[in-house]
């Protein structure tokens, strides 16, 4: 059907007509937002490199979840910053640990948020690498171990979903196994499963206290060039038990979005990271771009790809604005 007999325009003239025939469309739902807890109370200490994110005690975490839970966004991933670190990140997995102790709160005041968490070692090391180090690399057999019993410890604490970002080998059939025989076989995995070694994590580490203090983390997680790889490796993660699969960073990384959907058609999340967060954050408030713009198109780039979940520093924005 060649022109004149076929106009694309027609079906562009209004709104009206625009939004009957819109194939993507975001929806607060879909969105997960990640929190930075902290000991100590009344604590809520900005993230310079991250406009608008705090690390926030408990009691002001409980605070920030009930108005994230009233803008309708219905789902937190959450990170831990101890009080001590320690070689092996033992208070990752202690009972009283921050994760530990902010669920248990949080499940008490608010039940109905669905709350995820991350399980990595790096921000309960001292050398703020994601596992324990052996003869000056992680060691990925003892760190798997390590990673089992802080996704257990986060599900007795009451997690509803644990989410392992560390790129181990093994470990999601690990956790999968650890936390069917402790009784939790209705616990789901989001495996970040396709986690390149990216310059995009840069103010995240500021906010997470977690910067490596020697080499990076190329010995673990994926070497940016790679798709292929990453194929195998969400293979790899939905045979060990993956019930979601995740891609991070996002922005730009959506050919891998695209073709994991597409081979696999598993629940897919991305996460849009904080240096994408902080992009667009810092050119908005030099007002060089209109941030809800900008926002809404790049989110629905996500959704477009082929993601189904997204976390993302921006869900009370775009949860407010919708
Ligand atoms: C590891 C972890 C990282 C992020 C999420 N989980 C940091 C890293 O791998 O160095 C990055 C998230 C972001 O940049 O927003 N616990």
């Amino acid at each position: 059907m060649a022109f004149p007999v076929h106009r694309g325009r027609r079906l562009r003239r209004t709104e009206a007509v625009r939004a009957m025939v819109r194939e993507t469309e975001l929806n607060s739902r879909d969105f997960i937002l990640p929190f930075f807890v902290v000991h100590g109370r009344k604590v809520r200490r900005e993230i310079s490199s991250m406009p608008g994110n705090y690390q926030l005690s408990i009691d002001e975490f409980l605070k920030e979840a009930v108005e994230t839970y009233q803008l309708g966004i219905p789902a937190v991933i959450l990170f831990g910053i101890p009080d001590q670190k320690d070689p092996l990140g033992s208070a990752g997995h202690s009972e009283k640990g921050i994760v530990q102790q902010a669920i248990r709160q949080l499940k008490k005041e608010l039940p109905e948020l669905y709350v995820i968490t991350d399980v990595c070692l790096c921000e309960y090391t001292d050398h703020g690498h994601c596992g324990k180090i052996t003869d000056g690399e992680v060691d990925n057999d003892a760190t798997v171990e390590l990673l089992v019993k802080q996704a257990l410890s986060h599900a007795q604490a009451g997690a509803d979903m644990v989410a392992p970002s560390d790129m181990m080998d093994g470990r999601v059939g690990a956790i999968r196994t650890g936390l069917d025989e402790n009784g939790f076989s209705q616990v789901p995995i989001m495996s970040y499963a396709a986690k390149y070694a990216s310059a995009f994590y840069g103010p995240f580490r500021e906010a997470a206290e977690s910067a490596p203090a020697f080499g990076d983390r190329r010995g673990y997680q994926m070497d940016p060039p790679n798709l292929r790889e990453a194929m195998r490796e969400v293979a790899l993660d939905i045979e060990e038990g993956a019930d979601i699969i995740m891609v991070k960073p996002a922005m730009f990384y959506l050919d891998i979005v695209y073709r994991a959907k597409v081979e696999f058609g598993m629940p897919l999340a991305v996460y849009n990271v904080s240096g994408e967060f902080t992009m667009i954050k810092s050119a908005a408030q030099l007002e060089r771009i209109d941030e809800k713009a900008i926002l809404t198109e790049v989110l629905t780039g996500f959704k477009r790809a082929g993601a189904d979940l997204i976390i993302t520093y921006f869900a009370k924005d775009v949860a407010r604005g919708l």
